[in-house]
C-alpha cells in the first residue's frame, strides 16, 4: 500500500464500519482492509478471482446497507455515474463516499460534477490520480440519469454502460460476421462474447447445434442472456484464457480483446488464440478478427497447423486456422507439405 492514494487517506488503518467497495480489482492494494467488514462489488471475472485470492467474497451487485463506500472510477463516464449512484443508494445520508481514480479515467471531471452536488473534501493527488471524500446529503442528490439503465444498441439488443461497444455492433465483429461461411460447425464457442451481437449472427448460420458464449464481464453476459434467447445458447461467466469444456468443439469464433485497462496488450489476444486451440478438435476451425497491426499470425502458427487470412481491409484482418495442437499431440504438417 506504500505510496498509494489509499495510504494517503486511510494510513494503513481499516476504516470503522462496513465498507462498500465498488470496482476494486487485481491491481488494487487492499491489504489494510478487513475482508469480513467489506463487500467488494466486481463484474469482471479475472478481478473476482484476484479478490477471492485476497480473502474477499466479491458479488456482482450490491447487497445490503453499509456505513461508508469507496468507488474506483472506471473509464466509461456513464459507468462511473452508475457506480456512484449505486453506492449512494446503499449508504445513509452523512456517510463518507470515497472516490478514487486516474486522471486518464476522468477523475477531475467527476470531482467537478460532485462538488456541485454534495460537500467534497480530503482531495488528495498522487500517482497521476486523485482520491476525495463526498459526504452524502439527504437522498435525492444523485441526478436521476446516473443510475444504470438499458441502452438500445441495435433493434432487439440491450447493453449497459461499461460493456464493450455499448452503443452498437462493433465494426470488427461486423467484418468477421460477413466472412463467416454459409454453414458453421455443430459445436461452437464465442470467446469474449460481450453482449451477444456476434453470437446472434453465428446462430443465424445453419449447422450450429450448441453455442457457448464465454464472457468475463458479468454485466455484458447478462445483456447477452437477454439478447440471445435461442435455446442452443449456453452462457459462461469465465476467463476465456482458462475456460474448459468437457468435450472439444469444432468451431471457435472470436473478436478477442487487446486491451487491459487503457494499455494495448496483444498478449491477451494471443492467450485467447491458445485457449481456442485447446478447445478445438484437430479438425475444428477458428475464425477471428483482429486489428490489422496486431501480430497474431505468429501465435496462430504456434498452435495451429494451417493459418490463412480470409480478407479484411486497412483496419481489420479476418483470420482462420485449423489443425489445433492438442496438448501432447504431434503437430500436423501444414497442408501440401511432406514430412
Ligand atoms: C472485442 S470485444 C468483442 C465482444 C463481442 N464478441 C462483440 O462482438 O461485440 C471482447 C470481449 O472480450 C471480453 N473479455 C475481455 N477479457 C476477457 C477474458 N479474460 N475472458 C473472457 N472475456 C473477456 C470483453 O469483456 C469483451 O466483451
Amino acid at each position: 500500500m506504500a505510496g498509494s492514494r489509499l495510504e494517503l487517506v486511510f494510513g494503513g488503518v481499516p476504516p470503522e464500519g462496513r465498507l462498500l467497495l465498488i470496482g476494486a480489482g487485481a491491481t488494487s492494494d487492499l491489504n489494510f482492509l478487513d475482508p469480513a467488514r467489506v463487500q467488494a462489488v466486481q463484474r469482471l471475472y479475472p478481478d473476482v478471482v484476484a479478490l477471492k485470492a485476497q480473502g474477499f467474497a466479491p458479488v456482482t451487485e450490491v447487497e445490503g446497507q453499509f456505513d461508508l463506500g469507496l468507488v474506483f472510477l472506471p473509464r466509461a463516464k456513464a459507468e462511473a455515474h452508475a457506480r456512484i449512484a449505486e453506492a449512494a443508494a446503499h449508504l445513509p445520508s452523512g456517510a463518507s463516499l470515497w472516490i478514487d481514480g486516474q486522471k486518464t479515467d476522468g477523475i477531475d471531471a467527476i470531482l467537478k460534477e460532485l462538488r456541485a452536488l454534495a460537500p467534497v473534501d480530503e482531495v488528495q493527488s498522487r500517482a497521476h490520480g486523485k482520491i476525495f471524500r463526498v459526504t452524502l446529503p439527504d437522498a435525492g442528490w444523485v441526478p436521476e440519469n446516473w443510475a444504470a439503465r438499458d441502452i438500445e444498441a441495435a433493434p432487439g439488443f440491450v447493453t449497459r454502460a461499461g460493456v464493450f461497444s455499448a452503443d452498437g455492433p462493433d465494426p470488427a465483429s461486423q467484418a468477421l460476421a460477413a466472412h463467416l461461411p454459409e454453414k458453421l460447425p455443430s459445436r461452437v464457442v464465442d470467446l469474449g462474447a460481450g453482449w451477444g451481437w456476434l453470437s446472434a449472427q453465428i446462430l443465424q448460420r445453419p449447422g450450429v447445434g450448441v453455442l457457448h458464449l464465454v464472457e468475463a464481464d458479468a454485466v455484458a453476459l447478462d445483456c447477452a442472456r437477454r439478447n440471445v434467447t435461442d435455446p442452443r445458447a449456453q452462457f459462461h461467466w469465465a476467463d476465456a484464457r482458462d475456460f474448459k469444456l468437457p468435450e472439444p468443439v469444432n468451431g471457435v469464433v472470436m473478436n478477442p480483446p487487446f486491451h487491459e485497462g487503457r494499455a494495448a496488450d496483444p498478449r491477451l489476444g494471443a492467450d485467447f488464440i491458445r485457449a481456442a486451440a485447446r478447445l478445438l478438435t484437430g479438425a475444428g476451425r477458428l475464425w477471428m478478427v483482429a486489428n490489422r497491426h496486431l501480430p497474431y499470425e505468429q501465435t496462430l502458427r504456434e498452435v495451429f497447423a494451417d493459418v490463412a487470412e480470409l480478407g479484411g481491409d486497412s483496419r481489420f484482418k479476418i483470420l482462420t486456422a485449423t489443425g489445433a495442437q492438442r496438448p501432447g499431440a504431434r503437430k500436423p504438417m501444414p497442408r501440401g507439405r511432406k514430412r
